[in-house]
């Protein structure tokens, strides 16, 4: 007996679909990590039914995952979504042996191809890992490379969005072929470039698609497209770049269903600010006094050998791995960047002069056990400094939070993470917002924007871009 859809459910435009409002997204999932598999576990668990990976996600271990779990829960009725076109990985092998046509050599390891001998690999090769004959939907992954690569050497030209859309369209007709055939339900694009303004000359535009589409049957099967959506990214909302109407407008009149990406990764002013909190809301910002009072520890230590064994500093006198740390910290912008920052700037500088003490005081008791002691601080300072690193992002959360409610968002407890997710949910033309929900704790923060109250988020999402630039740079 099948189950009844839950009515929050929303159609997938025309497809006859209906998909929970969140999807998981399975962009840095692979088959292996434990964590991953009990998130995506979760999800299904507590009802959902739209799962978005891609060929090229962790090279193909993400779809195995998805296969993996798909076929072990049975997991009848879930909407598998994925995606071809980026060569890079085994795929790069595969392209170096096969020379596909019209490949897009967009950068060193990174390349692009829509071309049907490339895409009928990607399909055979996706329903293998899905261990399924038959994909949902299959998306061609931002084949608005091809613009962009032309816009490293020069502003792309009309004949070069004519070129574009004639590709586009050569993919469409293998992919109505695979419908018909049965081995694809539905197809459309991934595109970063769906929500970028008119005068943008990468700007891709989804009537353009569609009209590619309806040249090859009145019957197609183009019925779903996806593109990123978020507080500081609101083109698709917002730009009026077809037919005088926005991406999401044209998609609703049009019966196509949408699909929001990267909801809390937001891009803005060439940084990305994570749209969540970090260490929960208005618990007030460590400053230099507690950078200060965090490497105090490690400060007296390293004070203490340079007066016993009249040994210079790291980087000459007072300054020290402490002075070091309190140089580089305030540059740091998000706690998950401090593993890199040991390893380029703190370990190679430390690793010399760790050497040049062991030539003076090799052999001695007190060496020994100061070094003992001395990592033992530096580890716990590095769990400091990731601390430090939170509540500087929760500074930035707790200004978007603040600026959101000024432009007429109701306060209320919910984390700014499904606050984020929640508008997106508000906005007409949305049918899922997929969300790279990679721990169990994060599939649990998710499903709960499915319940905060309604808000007129266009409205909102209006007012925010007008007074974004007022936030932190
Ligand atoms: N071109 C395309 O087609 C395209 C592009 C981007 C995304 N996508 C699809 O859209 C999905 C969603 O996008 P995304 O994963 O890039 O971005 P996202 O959903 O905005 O999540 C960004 C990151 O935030 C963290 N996170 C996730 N949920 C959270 C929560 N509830 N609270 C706090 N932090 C949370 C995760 O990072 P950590 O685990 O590192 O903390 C995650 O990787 C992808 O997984 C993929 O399926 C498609």
């Amino acid at each position: 007996m099948s189950h009844p859809v839950p009515n929050y459910f929303r159609p997938l435009g025309d497809t006859g679909i209906r998909c929970h409002p969140l999807g998981f997204g399975c962009y840095r999932i692979a088959e292996g990590v434990a964590e991953h598999e009990s998130s995506l576990r979760e999800y299904l668990g507590q009802g959902g039914n739209l799962i978005d990976t891609s060929a090229n996600y962790t090279d193909g271990r993400s779809e195995s995952l998805v296969g993996k779990a798909l076929s072990s829960d049975g997991a009848l009725g879930t909407v598998v979504v994925t995606k071809a076109g980026y060569i890079q990985g085994q795929n790069m092998t595969l392209a170096q042996q096969q020379s596909f046509p019209e490949v897009v050599e967009y950068g060193e390891g990174i390349w692009h191809c829509i071309h049907p001998r490339f895409l009928e690999t990607q399909l055979r090769a996706s329903c293998r890992r899905l261990k399924r004959d038959r994909v949902d939907v299959f998306l061609l992954h931002n084949p608005e490379y091809f613009l962009s690569h032309q816009a490293h050497h020069r502003t792309p030209t009309p004949q070069d969005h004519q070129e574009f859309y004639r590709r586009v369209g050569q993919a469409f007709s293998f992919l109505e072929e695979q419908a018909k055939e049965g081995r694809i339900g539905w197809y459309g694009i991934s595109s970063n470039h769906y929500g970028l303004g008119s005068a943008d000359p990468t700007m891709t535009s989804v009537q353009r698609c569609l009209r590619q589409a309806v040249r090859i049957s009145s019957a197609h099967r183009f019925r779903v497209v996806q593109l990123p959506l978020n507080l500081y990214e609101s083109g698709g909302a917002l730009e009026r770049n077809n037919d005088g109407l926005t991406a999401l407008e044209f998609c609703r009149r049009e019966g196509l269903g949408v699909l929001i990406n990267r909801p809390l990764n937001a891009f803005w002013a060439n940084r990305m600010f994570r749209l969540a909190d970090f260490r929960g809301h208005g618990q007030g910002t460590d400053g230099p006094r507690d950078l200060e009072l965090l490497v105090g520890p490690l400060r007296r230590l390293e004070r203490s050998l340079a007066d016993r064994m009249k040994i210079p500093l790291l980087g000459g006198p007072d300054f020290g791995l402490a002075g070091l740390i309190l140089q580089i910290a305030p540059q740091v912008r998000a706690a998950s960047d401090w593993d890199w920052v040991v390893e380029r700037y703190l370990a190679p500088p430390l690793q010399q002069w760790i050497q040049d003490c062991q030539k003076v005081c090799q052999g001695q008791d007190f060496w020994e056990e100061w070094q003992q002691r001395f990592f033992q601080t530096i580890r716990a300072v590095l769990e400091g400094l990731e601390r430090y690193s939170l509540s500087r992002q929760q500074e930035v959360s707790d200004r978007i939070r603040g600026l959101l409610e000024e432009c007429g968002y109701p306060g209320n407890r919910a984390s700014l993470s499904q606050i984020a997710m929640s508008l997106l949910l508000n906005l007409k033309g949305v049918s899922c917002v997929l969300n790279g929900m990679r721990r169990v704790s994060y599939v649990q923060d998710a499903l709960g924007a499915v319940g905060l109250p309604p808000v007129d988020a266009l409205s909102i999402l209006q007012e925010f871009s007008r007074r974004r630039p007022a936030l932190p740079g």
